[in-house]
């Protein structure tokens, strides 16, 4: 893999999450989605990382940040599901541009199901679908491997499992050949930042690559040691079956990387969120709408 280079910045704008503060005038929903500015020798690109569930909401949060859509130069999708991609189409009509690259991995477009509480499928929806974002103004880069979007910004491309204790925290299935399959989530990807004199920044979606591979990818694309932070979803959430041992092996090994932020929200779960507080203390916090990180 190439050392990718260093951005001088990056600006990280949650434009919809779970959770909004006290007080807070943004519309909460089930998703995630980043604005993600960069900047490198006075070259600047927007992406766009997700656009949640309700493009509604979306469109509203954006409108009281003050942030015109048009200013968007690519899209990357994290993974397939629902609360990350829906509304996209619409998304980027109101983006209003041609060609603009929508990144994603290539299985991103499969049948995607749970079956409890029933029968559902949970991935790309039949609006957001190949044809309907193509004829919406993007153009699919839909690639198993790493992706440079300038030197500096890369995304992981398929993440390798590494570790013993991660699994895609969700029961999937797919049908291939004719046949159910288990659902692995190969498709998640993330977008890795090297920041100059910072180091390594991740944006991650809901990490159901595991957030500790994820974290090994990116020091590998990197070829940099030093982790700044991370933002994004972990999918620990207890609910849907996280062990708790997976959550204290989790911490433990984010600890090895110090790195000097974590704002995990979304699907973390909460037991997550208080294993990382009581582990990184206030280098935790809870991820919101409206939160903004900016390195340096
Ligand atoms: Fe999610
Ligand atoms: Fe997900």
């Amino acid at each position: 893999m190439p050392k990718t280079g260093e951005l001088n910045g990056i600006k990280i704008t949650t434009l919809a999450e779970d959770s909004v503060l006290y007080e807070s005038p943004y519309l909460g929903q089930h998703g995630i989605s980043f604005l993600v500015t960069a900047e490198r020798d006075g070259t600047i690109r927007n992406v766009l990382v997700d656009v949640a569930q309700n493009p509604s909401a979306l469109l509203e949060n954006a409108n009281m940040m003050d942030i015109s859509l048009s200013c968007i130069d690519m899209v990357v999708l994290t993974h397939c599901h629902y609360d990350h991609t829906q509304g996209l189409a619409k998304v980027l009509r109101e983006i209003g541009k041609n060609d603009l690259p929508v990144i994603a991995h290539p299985d991103i477009f499969r049948l995607n199901f749970i079956t409890d509480p029933y029968l559902r499928h949970v991935g790309v929806m039949g609006e957001d679908k190949k044809a309907n974002i193509e004829g919406s103004g993007g153009t699919l880069y839909l690639t198993k491997d790493p992706l440079e979007i300038m030197p500096g910004l890369i995304t992981t491309g398929q993440v390798e499992r590494a570790t013993d204790f991660e699994e895609a925290g969700i029961s999937l299935s797919t049908i291939e050949n004719n046949q159910v399959k288990p659902d692995l989530m190969l498709d998640d990807i993330s977008l890795v930042a090297n920041v100059k004199g910072k180091g390594v920044v991740i944006v991650t979606g809901c990490s159901h690559a595991g957030i500790v591979n994820i974290t090994k990818q990116a020091v590998k694309l990197t070829k940099t040691e030093k982790i700044h932070g991370i933002i994004g979803g972990f999918h620990l959430i207890e609910a849907i079956g996280a062990a708790e041992i997976r959550i204290k092996k989790t911490a433990q090994a984010l600890k090895q990387f110090d790195p000097d932020w974590i704002y995990a929200g979304h699907c973390t779960g909460f037991e997550a969120q208080v294993e990382l507080y009581n582990t990184f203390n206030d280098r935790f916090s809870p991820l919101h709408t409206g939160m903004i990180v900016e390195v340096p």
